[in-house]
């Protein structure tokens, strides 16, 4: 693997992190310099493996030749062309390849930037679907409790987490929420879909009942749902909440910005659970993390039912200046090729049984209180310190980081979703690291 090419900064001020507790990371910073496949190496030299793909995003593996490559060469020849009244071939291409691998009936692409664009377009594309079909007065959406669907105010007002909304004033109107379905008495130390709780999907009716179902414009929920520490549905769940938005004209989304491209062993977890939404978010392992990009990927009937009326006219006024970017569609292209010819849907789903047997082998170490795995996603819950919440995960964190393992903790929940070249003896590296951080730990 390549040596470290830079040196640590001597000024972290100016650099206002993202999700970080800013103080604390500068007072002691971790930098990574470089990257290959299964491994990151620290601006000190250490060798660190990558317990999380990078932030869920990079799911071929780092620094993949094919992908890098096809950047460079992408730059060099067209690096930047408008899509608002323009194309280039890239953009078309990456669109056609995703509806070949998304669920029937789903082959219109809208392209963003991130997964929270992705979001923010999804709710937005489900007002005008039911505005441009005669029935503008489907407002309402509905997310879950402990929903994570990122940053900007669309995804905080469906999102379920405390405290990424708290701060944010009244977010948007006409927003409702499910009960989450994070339910360890009846569920502890799962395996795949859950046991219980497949009755929780009737908290849709419910809102459908509250606020008349001719209120609702669309449910968002994430398969499974990630950030908040990985809570898989129940078996039945999805299924059944599409049948309530059948039955109520409610469209439904899935949020795969984790789910998505892989991680549960199928191109998406709409196939793996045989339940296909209406539209359908995406991000993050589009391009393997490497350009920023997402795709909306919507349903021929909603986008008919939009892209309407005089032709002169701009069917739907949204979108970015970098939707559809001919650098992230090389990169896209390119991504979607390595996961084919690598087979690495297949290798995730052949490698599940054997993750769920490593991660669930911590069981009995120290401070854990639950197990949950699917897919090549693990979540390890650990007893909060008794000096307060997030702090233990917080030093087992530090503690793998220092030890040469990469995880990502989220309030006391360890979360592990490795890239999808992850091999059985990496799997194991990944989980006698974590044993033993787990009983070094307070
Ligand atoms: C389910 C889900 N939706 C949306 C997002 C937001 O994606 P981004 O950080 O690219 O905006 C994330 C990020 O983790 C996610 O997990």
């Amino acid at each position: 693997m390549n040596q470290p090419v830079r040196s640590n900064p001597n000024d972290l001020e100016a650099f206002w992190m993202p999700f970080t507790a800013n103080r604390q990371f500068k007072a002691a910073p971790r930098m990574f310099a470089s990257a290959k496949d299964m491994h990151y190496r620290t601006t000190d030299g250490r060798e660190v493996i990558d317990g999380t793909a990078g932030l869920w995003c990079v799911n071929a593996g780092h620094c993949r030749e094919t992908i890098t490559e096809a950047i460079r060469r992408q730059v060099g020849e067209l690096d930047f062309a408008p899509t608002f009244q323009m194309g280039h071939p890239l953009a078309f291409e990456l669109a056609s390849r995703l509806a070949s691998i998304a669920p029937e009936g789903l082959d219109r692409v809208f392209f963003t930037n991130s997964g929270s664009e992705s979001v923010e377009t999804a709710l937005k594309i489900a007002l005008a679907f039911h505005r441009a079909c005669g029935e503008g007065q489907r407002t309402r959406l509905i997310g879950r409790e402990r929903g994570y669907h990122g940053t900007n105010f669309g995804g905080i007002s469906v999102g379920g987490i405390v405290g990424n909304r708290k701060m944010f004033g009244t977010l948007l109107a006409g927003v409702d929420h499910m009960r989450h379905t994070h339910d360890p008495a009846r569920n502890g130390f799962s395996r795949g879909e859950t046991e219980h709780g497949a009755e929780l999907a009737e908290d849709l009716v419910r809102l459908a009942t509250l606020h008349d179902p001719s209120t609702i414009a669309a449910v968002i929920v994430e398969p499974v749902a990630g950030s908040t520490g990985v809570l898989p549905p129940p078996k039945g769940y999805l299924k059944r909440l599409r049948e309530i938005c059948d039955q109520h004209g409610i469209l439904l989304i899935f949020d795969e910005v984790i789910t998505g491209y892989g991680r549960l062993g199928a191109a998406f977890a709409a196939e793996r659970f045989g339940v296909t939404p209406d539209i359908l978010v995406t991000a993050k392992g589009l391009t393997n993390g490497v350009i920023p990009m997402g795709a909306v990927i919507a349903s021929n009937t909603v986008h008919d039912a939009i892209v309407n009326g005089p032709e002169h006219m701009i069917e739907f006024a949204h979108g970015y200046t970098y939707s559809g970017n001919p650098v992230a569609a090389a990169a896209g292209l390119a991504t979607l090729e390595t996961y084919q010819e690598e087979g690495l849907f297949e290798h995730a789903a052949s490698l599940e049984e054997v993750w769920a047997d490593a991660i669930h082998s911590l069981r009995d170490e120290p401070h854990v209180i639950d197990i949950r795995t699917i897919g090549l996603i693990g979540a390890i819950e650990l007893k909060p310190h008794e000096d307060g919440p997030t702090k233990r995960a917080y030093s087992a964190f530090v503690r793998a980081f220092e030890t040469g393992l990469l995880i990502r903790v989220t309030g006391d929940i360890i979360a592990l979703s490795p890239p999808l070249i992850v091999s059985k003896d990496d799997i194991g590296r990944i989980v006698e690291g974590l044993r033993s951080v787990l009983r070094s730990i307070d």
